[in-house]
Formats: structure tokens, C-alpha cells, sequence
């Protein structure tokens, strides 16, 4: 039987993770949005409500860490998780619902990655690290051994975090800062080393 997917959230994000869907095996994608204008993204249609779908698989696409929670939250139905066969995953990790986990990116041993994170492009997550559920690793940010990054926190491009540093909830590390000591406060964290804006 083909494999199906909806992809909720018509955006660039949606685009890179349908291409990482196909090469998991799903040859039938479409995307849900609730913007009626939106008709296609790039060759897939996009559709608004989920009837006539239900054998469908669902990922939800969305890069606001709140909105993907608050979306994910009200589904009733499973969440896959999506892997790029390009991303190397050590052992022992774990990896939870609604994850898209993109090309290149390397997760090491003992790491634990909760539901709805995206690990974008390219990142790497070391060693015995949490990944609280609907952080997001950006492209080609980079973690240390023992790190925590708390649940819906940000982590921007090019962003490094040294080891065994805990970031709280809700924090946003700016692309390209470099973190040296816990955060325990939310807030836009930026520079080198990284400080409260
Ligand atoms: C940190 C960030 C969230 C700040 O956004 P913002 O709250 O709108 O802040 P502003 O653009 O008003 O900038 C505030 C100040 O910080 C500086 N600044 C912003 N981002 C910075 C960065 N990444 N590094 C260094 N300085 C930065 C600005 O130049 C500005 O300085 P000024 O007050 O001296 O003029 C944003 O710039 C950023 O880095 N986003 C990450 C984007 C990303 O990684 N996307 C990847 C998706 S995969």
C-alpha cells in the first residue's frame, strides 16, 4: 500500500521536509493550510481540511515552536517523526513523535530528542544531550556533550552551545552565538559569548 502524508503548513519548511518524506517512502504528499489562497507548493496541492484523508499519515511543519506545540496539541491523531537518510544517529538515542530530523545532521550517543523538534540541516547534537520537546536545532548549530535545551527554545543558525550547559524554556540563541554559561531566564540571547538583549 502507498504510503501517504499530510503536511500541515504550506512554508519553505514544509517544502525541505516533503523532500525528506519522499525519500522516507511516502509517494503520496499534500499540504494542509488554513490560508484558502494557498493552492500549491511547488508540485504538491494543498488542501484545507482533513476529510477524505484520514488514511494519511501527518507532519506538522510549522517553524514557530509555540504555534507547532499549540497545533500538534490539538491533533488527534499520531505524528510521525521524519529522518534524512543522510543524518547519522548514534546509539541509545531516543527520538520522539512529530520530529524531522534533516540532511546531514548528526545526533551522538545518549541523546534524547522530544516531540516536535526540529534538527535542522546540517546540526549537530553531541553526546547525552535533551532536546526538550518543540525546540529547534537550526541550521547548522552546534551542541557540546551534556547539553539541555529547554522545551520550545530556539536555537539560531550557526549558534554553538559549549558542554554541559543547561538553556531553559523559551530562550532564542541568535544565529551565530556562541553560549558559555547556563540561561535560566527566557529572552533573545546574543554575541560571543552570548548575552541578554
Ligand atoms: C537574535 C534575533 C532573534 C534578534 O531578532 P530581533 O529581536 O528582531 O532583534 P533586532 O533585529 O532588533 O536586533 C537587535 C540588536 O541585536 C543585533 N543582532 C541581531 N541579531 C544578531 C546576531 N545574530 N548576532 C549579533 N548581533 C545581532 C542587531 O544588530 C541589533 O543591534 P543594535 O541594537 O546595536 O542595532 C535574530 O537577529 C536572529 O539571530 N535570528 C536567528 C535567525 C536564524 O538563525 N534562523 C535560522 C532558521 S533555520
Amino acid at each position: 500500500m502507498n504510503k501517504k502524508l499530510i503536511i500541515y503548513g504550506a512554508s519553505g519548511h514544509g517544502k525541505v521536509t516533503a523532500d525528506i518524506a519522499r525519500l522516507n517512502g511516502y509517494e503520496e504528499i499534500v499540504f494542509y493550510d488554513d490560508d484558502p489562497n494557498k493552492k500549491v507548493v511547488g508540485q504538491y496541492k494543498v488542501i484545507h481540511d482533513f476529510h477524505d484523508y484520514e488514511d494519511h499519515d501527518l507532519f506538522i511543519a510549522i517553524g514557530d515552536n509555540t504555534t507547532r506545540e499549540e497545533i500538534s496539541s490539538r491533533m488527534n491523531r499520531d505524528i510521525v517523526t521524519l529522518i534524512h537518510p543522510t543524518a547519522v544517529i548514534g546509539e541509545e538515542v531516543k527520538i520522539g513523535h512529530g520530529v524531522v530530523i534533516m540532511a546531514k545532521a548528526v545526533i551522538n550517543s545518549g541523546s534524547v530528542i522530544g516531540d516536535g523538534v526540529i534538527v535542522n540541516t546540517c546540526a549537530s547534537i553531541d553526546h547525552d544531550n535533551r532536546i526538550e520537546d518543540y525546540a529547534h536545532i537550526s541550521v547548522n548549530a552546534h551542541t557540546a556533550g551534556t547539553v539541555t535545551v529547554g522545551r520550545r527554545s530556539f536555537v539560531g543558525m550557526s549558534a554553538s552551545i559549549i558542554n554541559n550547559v543547561s538553556i531553559c524554556d523559551d530562550a532564542v540563541i541568535a544565529a551565530g552565538a556562541v553560549v558559555i554559561e547556563d540561561i535560566r531566564e527566557a529572552g533573545t540571547y546574543i554575541g560571543v559569548p552570548a548575552k541578554k538583549k
